[in-house]
């Protein structure tokens, strides 16, 4: 199970009221959306969107169970096409808006699709199995320089050269088909290395690279904001420093929001404890400007 990070404060900031309504980009196992309907009863809606079909079949189950169907719209899509999707479901009034970015517990533990370099499964890394590039075709087919690339533009990894030749070596012998066979290519390099596994970063800008991470919160924050009702509010959750420094800049440079949170808020050490997985987190509100 996914469990919902800073789930409090996201609550504290968004401050659902009864009858608003809200758009989850990212909704994932449900944990923030649920929490919100529960306080926007008798009328309050959810527009949630997930890229995962597995995601949207378990949030529709878990709103019939909890008698949500009928205030839950739970779409199965890309939240760059956010405009759209609104537009089709003729969603309005938004009152607030959740992106907490990355993927899901399920997804490292569970999706059999080689998120983690601690698995013997295949490279695959998309959260949409609809989606044509996997992170098997990166790894075997793509050129050098195209590796190295993204090595140093989605992990910042100080050794994207070495750790591409070691891929590009390791291919023309034999197909890299296994995220623990990556893992151990990449470790093979950097022996000693023990405190954090040396595919760390290569595992990030792969996952990035795959779904298009950067590109879909770059062009969706804009999107978002346009769409958002005078005073609404939009809260992000990112969890690696590329992505963080994107929404930072965003929210600085976009002239119809202020932003209210001054040093981005972070999980307590409890919750930290609770979920050693939310450590990483960084939250960042803003709210939209009123005109009149
Ligand atoms: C961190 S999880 C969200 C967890 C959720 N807040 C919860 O508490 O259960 C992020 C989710 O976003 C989805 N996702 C990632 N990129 C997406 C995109 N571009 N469009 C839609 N969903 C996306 C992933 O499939 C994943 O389920």
């Amino acid at each position: 199970m996914h469990i919902p990070v800073l789930k409090e404060e996201v609550m504290q900031y968004l401050n659902p009221k009864r009858n608003e309504n809200f758009i989850d980009c990212t909704i994932g196992e449900g944990g923030h959306t649920f929490a919100i309907l529960e306080k926007t009863g008798l009328s309050g809606r959810v527009l949630g969107i997930d890229k995962d079909n597995r995601n949207i079949k378990l949030v529709k189950d878990k709103a019939k169970q909890n008698n949500f169907s009928n205030r839950l719209i739970a779409k199965e899509d890309n939240y760059i096409n956010l405009k759209k999707i609104v537009q089709k479901e003729k969603f309005s009034k938004v009152s607030g808006f959740l992106f907490d970015l990355g993927m899901s517990s399920w997804h490292i533990d569970s999706s059999k699709r080689g998120f983690s370099f601690q698995k013997d499964e295949i490279l695959d890394m998309r959260y949409s199995i609809k989606d044509e590039l996997t992170a098997w075709d990166i790894v075997n087919s793509w050129p050098p320089e195209e590796i190295e690339s993204i090595l140093k533009s989605f992990a910042e990894e100080k050794f994207s050269k070495k750790i591409t030749s070691a891929i590009i070596s390791r291919r023309k012998i034999k197909k890299i088909d296994t995220a623990i066979d990556l893992a151990e290519i990449i470790k093979n390099i950097f022996p000693k290395i023990k405190k954090i596994h040396p595919a760390t970063k290569t595992f990030q800008a792969i996952r990035i690279a795959v779904n298009s991470e950067l590109q879909n919160i770059k062009k969706a924050l804009p999107d978002a904001i346009e769409i958002l009702e005078e005073g609404g509010v939009i809260s992000i959750i990112s969890f690696h420093s590329l992505e963080d420094r994107i929404v930072k800049t965003f929210l600085k440079q976009s002239e119809e929001i202020t932003v209210i949170t001054k040093k981005p808020v972070v999980p307590s050490p409890k919750e930290i404890i609770n979920n050693a997985r939310s450590r990483s987190a960084k939250l960042r509100v803003a709210i939209k400007n009123k005109t009149k």
